[in-house]
């Protein structure tokens, strides 16, 4: 019997350092359960439908696909329809010259990237047509391009990528298109450029000096109309940093819609343009430096703009990090702080980025410098990287994932029924699910996660419909579209408040959960807390009692393992097992890392009853009783009193789930019952648990009745079997922890050899295991940069505080300033 306790403490052991504290999604709904089905949408001959466009009423969603435009009605809950289908593909000649440039086929065809709303009759589009990008305005109303006068599309450059993997950004502001992207074949010419301009309002684009932009990925833009400005998101190489190669840095940059460009200086460039770190770091940690998507959330109505939030998902380019992902969220009041405050000088020669030492003549990033001197635009020419960087709100970061490598994010704000909002992000992983994530007091809870696709893409994007209450997915395979919530899922009160949905509340008039908004009075929800037994005991139990339900009968032979399994669908809930006795000896009983299969050898001490319960929350119910009985070959009926009694009536209509089993069964259902709280109030509303079964069971829901809850061993031979694979488990396990800790050990004294060697090291004490040198360098420099900044100037003052403002009095004469003024 010793053996069965041994597996027990290595998996708890392997349990212990592989956990994290890390918000794990309550719920996992793999592809097509009927919980939470999602609908793909997809043509045999159309892929590739990345590219998402929602109308201004949500009505319809367009989709920019491979050669096509596809045009889809939405209804509340996001099923979509196919309203029309646009075709726009390159001619067999611009196929041809595209291979002949030695381009695969498959990126040859029309990508389109680009898909905005100009006004009400007309929409604006760009592709990469075949690696020569186009841009046509499409007739909202025919669902037809527009073609110019010569029929032929316009010239797409600097709107759209040649490239279809490269990133871009597009937005609308009033009938003018703001666009990030590269704007040469090679996709080493960025720019931040302003198209469809009219009259006095010109065309604009990024000024052509280098360093504005340093190999920059685009991810989002924004624009906040109080400030008069469209921001852009975007990660590129910070050469701010001089110690290490190729540091990436998240970026947002800013220009002001109003700009006209300079009269002079800067004709038909932003005077406007400036930019600023994004840091999403937490104290003594390495940051996580590389923006994936950001989302905006506008403020609750009647707050100021100032509480716009920006919600970013970061990856990090250290080693220690990777495959982690964090959430940091800026606020706009932070970022106009850092955009009005002080900015950096770039001595051009030696290409260093110093704290600026001259008088402040101008304050960059100010919108209306079109009639400004041209000493005033030299400045702001020069002066376009914000000193300070833009810290996450509260210093600290949102979400931080072991595991999980997020793509995509949307943010909502949701009413929950005691009136408080909040905050709902849906974030994308690469590997194909959607995790929904209310942001609480003590930390992200992910209410569910849904598989959405099954392939990892490389290229995918995510929409929220707020008023049709649906996400919106579009990836190389189709477009999938998933409801935000089904509260329908949580058939009762206590399911319903553990959920902590903050779009779902208990109804206790229709005993149902239900959408908040759909409750009329007195709807039960605790997002916050999840506390089952403040929230439902004021619940009215639904139906009249009806008399306890026995536990499950199993027969056994003596002498044969016995496996009873206990299934819930929550991942939050701690399972535990007990006796009327309450005692399990672990010499004795064999319980797997999360307590949902319990085994042992059925002899005459362990015959009896079993029960299974799950606490989640501080509330506990049962979810498994077993009553384990030696085969006699006489039909047994379970008394009702061989429990303890908490098993309430099980009065949803279910069929009676005591079986008399004869002793050639070996396949039980397992028992549903009601819950109990903690502290059991009697009128507890009645709740089935079977909803939790029926996913881990697959798509089948009605497979739940045939699970295999309780097996018996049939004949020794088999339990002799059981014996050897149990025991070549506990050897692998055994190897592997023998393993891991030489390697710890290994590990720690190569360290300690390490710090010997080289004492300077011992400097970083807090830096994470792990780390390379270059690592700690950012750690230590990202902490010490401010003052390393400050002592620069200290220094410049005393001794070189001239040769700085020469040098910039230099680039004013030299040829950079004088470039043509071409639009692009
Ligand atoms: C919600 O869940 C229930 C129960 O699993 C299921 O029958 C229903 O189809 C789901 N509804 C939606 C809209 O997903
Ligand atoms: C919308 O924009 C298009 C293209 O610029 C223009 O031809 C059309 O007249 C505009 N429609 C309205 C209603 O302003
Ligand atoms: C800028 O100057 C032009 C003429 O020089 C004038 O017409 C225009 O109103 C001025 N704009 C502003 C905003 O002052
Ligand atoms: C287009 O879709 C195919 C799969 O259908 C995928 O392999 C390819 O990478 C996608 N191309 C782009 C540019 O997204």
């Amino acid at each position: 019997m010793l053996r069965s306790g041994l597996p027990a403490v290595w998996l708890t052991l392997v349990m212990v350092s592989a956990s994290w504290d890390q918000p794990t999604p309550r719920l996992s709904f793999p592809l097509d359960d009927p919980g939470r089905p999602v609908s793909l949408f997809t043509l045999t001959d159309v892929s590739n439908s990345t590219t998402l466009l929602l109308s201004e009423d949500e009505d319809m969603l367009v989709v920019g696909a491979r050669n096509a435009i596809l045009f889809f009605n939405i209804s509340l809950g996001g099923s979509l329809t196919l309203h029309s289908r646009l075709n726009w593909s390159p001619t067999e000649k611009d196929l041809n010259d595209c291979s002949m440039k030695g381009k695969s086929k498959a990126d040859c065809p029309n990508f389109i990237r680009v898909l905005q709303e100009l006004n009400s009759t007309h929409m604006y589009a760009c592709g990469t047509f075949a690696f020569s990008p186009r841009c046509a305005y499409i007739n909202s109303q025919q669902f037809s391009l527009v073609t110019g006068p010569n029929g032929k599309a316009e010239e797409g450059r600097g709107r759209c990528p040649y490239d279809p993997y490269q990133k871009n950004t597009a937005i609308t502001v009033d009938g003018e298109l703001y666009t990030s992207t590269v704007a040469d074949y090679r996709g080493n010419r960025p720019v931040i450029s302003r198209h469809l301009s009219e009259g006095r309002h010109v065309d604009l684009k990024l000024d052509d000096a280098p360093y504005l932009l340093e190999d920059p990925t685009f991810i989002s833009s924004a624009f906040v109309r109080s400030e008069g400005k469209v921001y852009f998101f975007f990660s590129e190489i910070g050469r701010e940093y001089d110690f290490i190669d190729k540091f990436t840095v998240s970026r947002i940059a800013q220009v002001c819609t109003s700009d006209v460009g300079g009269q002079r200086t800067l004709q038909r460039r932003w005077t406007t343009f400036t930019k600023a770190q994004l840091l999403c770091q937490a104290s003594g940690e390495l940051p996580y430096n590389v923006l994936q998507d950001v989302a905006t959330l506008p403020p609750v109505e009647g707050a100021s703009e100032d509480d716009t939030l920006f919600y970013g998902i970061f990856s990090s380019q250290w080693s220690v990090n990777s495959g982690r992902s964090a959430v940091c969220v800026f606020s706009l009041k932070d970022v106009k702080g850092v955009f009005g405050g002080n900015y950096k000088t770039l001595n051009r020669d030696t290409v260093k980025w110093t704290r600026r030492v001259q008088e402040k003549i101008a304050s960059p990033g100010e919108c209306g410098l079109h009639n400004a001197s041209d000493n005033v635009l030299q400045f702001v020419k020069e002066n376009f990287l914000a000193e300070e960087s833009v810290m996450p709100v509260d210093r600290s970061l949102t979400l931080v994932s072991p595991d999980q490598h997020y793509t995509n994010i949307a943010a909502q704000r949701v009413r929950g029924a005691e009136g408080y909002n909040y905050t709902v992000l849906y974030l994308l992983t690469e590997g194909g699910y959607l995790h929904k994530t209310v942001l609480l007091e003590k930390g992200p809870h992910i209410v569910e996660e849904i598989q959405v696709f099954t392939q990892p893409q490389k290229v995918q994007n995510l929409l929220l419909s707020v008023s049709k209450a649906a996400v919106l997915i579009g990836t190389s395979q189709g477009v999938v579209s998933v409801p935000v919530s089904n509260c329908s899922y949580y058939e009762s009160c206590s399911e319903c408040v553990l959920a902590r949905d903050a779009f779902c509340a208990w109804d206790p008039s229709r005993h149902i959960c239900a959408d908040v908004s759909s409750i009329k009075k007195k709807a039960a929800q605790d997002v916050e807390g999840g506390s089952v037994s403040e929230v439902c005991s004021t619940v009215r139990p639904r139906t009249h009692s009806s008399p306890s339900l026995p536990g499950q009968l199993v027969s056994v032979s003596l002498n044969t393992v016995v496996k009873l399994q206990c299934l819930t669908a929550s991942r939050l809930a701690k399972r535990s097992w007990e006796r009327p006795d309450g005692q399990l000896p672990p010499s004795i009983y064999l319980q797997n890392h999360d307590n949902s299969v319990l085994r042992f050898l059925a002899t005459p001490t362990t015959l009896g009853s079993y029960r299974c319960q799950a606490t989640e929350n501080g509330f506990t119910q049962t979810l498994a009783v077993y009553e384990v009985r030696e085969k006699g070959g006489v039909n047994l009926q379970l008394p009702a009193t061989s429990l303890p009694q908490d098993n309430q009536p099980n009065n949803e209509g279910q069929r009676d789930t005591t079986r008399q089993v004869t002793p050639a069964t070996t396949e039980l259902k397992p028992k549903m019952e009601k819950p109990k709280p903690s502290s059991a109030p009697t009128d507890m509303p009645t709740v089935i648990l079977h909803r939790n079964f029926a996913h881990k069971m697959g798509s089948d829901r009605e497979a739940e009745t045939e699970v295999e809850a309780g097996v018996v061993d049939q004949g020794r031979l088999s339990s002799t079997n059981r014996y050897v694979q149990e025991l070549i488990v506990v050897s692998v396990l055994l190897v592997l922890c023998i393993i891991a800790l030489l390697m710890m050990a290994l590990y720690n004294f190569r360290l300690r050899h390490h710090h010997r060697t080289a004492p300077a090291m011992q400097q970083d004490a807090e830096t994470p295991d792990g780390a390379t040198a270059s690592e700690r360098e950012v750690l230590r420099t990202q902490s010490t940069y401010e003052d390393k900044c400050r002592g620069n100037e200290s220094n410049k003052q005393d001794t070189g505080g001239k040769s700085s403002m020469t040098l910039s009095n230099g680039t004013l004469n030299g040829s950079m300033s004088h470039l043509p003024n071409m639009p692009i």
